[in-house]
């Protein structure tokens, strides 16, 4: 393998938002220490594979991969492969066994490691770095981003949560804010190097503290709107727990702070939510979505549901469907049960729902919703809305993707506007997850 190819590296990113700024930083870390990005896996002397552990199967979802990288150091000898992220702080017995072509692991605390751990490797050994650090940030890390349109920063890591099916507190660590000053100085070179929409991010970014003067988030939305005038702002996730009015009032108060909200409500039956921990109930939930609803008028909410968790009856599922029917989310993430090791649903409860059931109900949890979005998009037809073009449509090179601030994805012939551009579109048309539209011109 010559220097160069020894010296470069591809990394393949899964999971949340999260993990893909985390490959952002990755990939600083390591081009700080002399690698290079390669642009395609192909040329690499190194592939990173940044993983995802939330859901069922997570481990077998890439052991087929591990296939297909086992052929490829046959052939191109010395290539290394190391597993990052969620899998491996998750599994890290397990990892090592599951394929000979892995040379190293990182967990999300130990990336500042990565080089140390790629030249040991080269050396010949097999290793892991996967203590957690509840002090780590890499708020010093300017990352690698993928685009100059849009871009993730993270304002915390790490999740205290325990909610009982979820892996992120044990993947992830103890939950820490970022300094308010550094995400506010982030933001402002973002929006002065032309960037037109941020997404701030965290595992429930309504517990956000400042480590240094305790500001909120609130307080941080409202700085990164003016710290950003010209530039949509966005965040994710928001816990029913722990939303206030006060957050929603910053959005209201604030046109480039994006009226959507993504809130998970996971069930729509109070047993399950205290099975799963969660911290509220189906009544509190209703009553903040009024509170949303009622201070800015044109919000989306969107939310998050597990079908089939431990215990669950028809009963609970009908009441599901129920708050499905009654809320009318703009869109759902919609998921069946699965069992993930360690966590207080597997210690504590059985999964006793059994597969069929869950999938049936996640079908007709999914078939509801569908009715519920696509009815939400026609009713938008004839409407004019801010697009912020994001990049050519898949479909056709004179077609433009975009989203509105509700994050609704809308299509539109390009009519000489160019990704990065905002843009009045009139509403046309709708297929189930995808709005068309025309520009208007004024
Ligand atoms: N911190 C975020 C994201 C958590 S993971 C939040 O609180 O919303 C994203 C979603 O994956 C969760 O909201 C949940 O709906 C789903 N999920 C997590 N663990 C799961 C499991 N064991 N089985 C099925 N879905 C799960
Ligand atoms: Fe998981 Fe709950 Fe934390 Fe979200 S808030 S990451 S679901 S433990
Ligand atoms: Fe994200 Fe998956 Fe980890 S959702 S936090 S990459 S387990």
């Amino acid at each position: 393998m010559t220097q160069q190819r020894a010296k470069s590296f591809y990394i393949h990113t899964f999971g949340c938002q999260m993990n893909q700024a985390d490959s952002g930083i990755i990939s600083a870390l390591l081009q700080n220490e002399g690698y290079a990005a390669a642009s395609s896996e192909d040329e690499a002397g190194i592939i990173l594979l940044n993983t995802c552990a939330v859901r069922e199967n997570a481990v077998e979802r890439i052991e087929n991969y591990f296939q297909h990288l086992q052929g490829l150091k046959k052939r191109r000898r010395g290539l290394l492969v190391g597993v990052t992220g969620c899998i491996p702080q998750h599994q890290r017995e397990k990892m090592f066994a599951v394929s000979t072509a892995i040379d190293f692991l990182a967990g999300p605390d130990t990336y500042r490691a990565l080089p140390s751990l790629i030249e040991q490797a080269r050396a010949g050994a097999r290793l892991a770095a996967l203590d957690f650090n509840a002090a780590e940030t890499y708020e010093d890390i300017d990352p690698q981003r993928e685009s100059s349109i849009s871009a993730f920063v993270p304002v915390m890591r790490g999740c205290d949560n325990m909610c009982a099916f979820c892996v992120v507190p044990f993947t992830r660590g103890r939950e820490r804010s970022h300094a308010f000053n550094s995400v506010i100085g982030e933001i402002r070179s973002l929006a002065d190097s032309g960037c037109r929409e941020i997404t701030l991010l965290g595992q429930n970014v309504n517990s956000y503290s400042d480590p240094e003067e305790g500001r909120d988030f609130a307080d941080l939305l409202t700085a990164a709107s003016l710290a950003a005038p010209g530039t949509r702002i966005r965040f994710t996730t928001s816990h029913p727990k722990d939303i206030n009015e006060r957050l929603i009032r910053a959005i209201a108060a604030h046109p480039n702070i994006c009226n959507h909200i993504h809130l998970p409500v996971q069930s729509g039956s109070d047993s399950m939510l205290a099975l799963m921990n969660r911290g509220h109930t189906i009544g509190e939930y209703r009553s903040k979505i009024e509170m949303i609803r009622s201070i800015i008028p044109d919000v989306a909410v969107s939310t998050d549901i597990i079908a089939g968790f431990c215990r669950e009856t028809e009963d609970d599922h009908r009441k599901t469907l129920q708050l499905l029917s009654d809320i009318r989310f703009d869109s759902a993430f919609m998921f069946f049960y699965s069992t993930r090791p360690g966590t207080l649903a597997e210690r504590t409860l059985s999964d006793d729902v059994p597969e069929p059931v869950k999938k049936r109900r996640l079908q007709e949890i999914i078939d509801l919703q569908n009715e519920i979005s696509a009815g939400l998009f026609q009713a938008s037809v004839g409407k004019v809305v801010e697009v912020l073009a994001e990049s050519v449509s898949r479909r056709s090179s004179e077609q433009l993707m975009g989203r509105t601030s509700a994050n609704r994805v809308v299509v539109f012939d390009r009519s000489g506007r160019e990704p990065g551009d905002l843009v009045e579109v009139e509403i046309t048309g709708a297929t189930s997850a995808t709005l068309i539209g025309q520009v208007v011109h004024r």
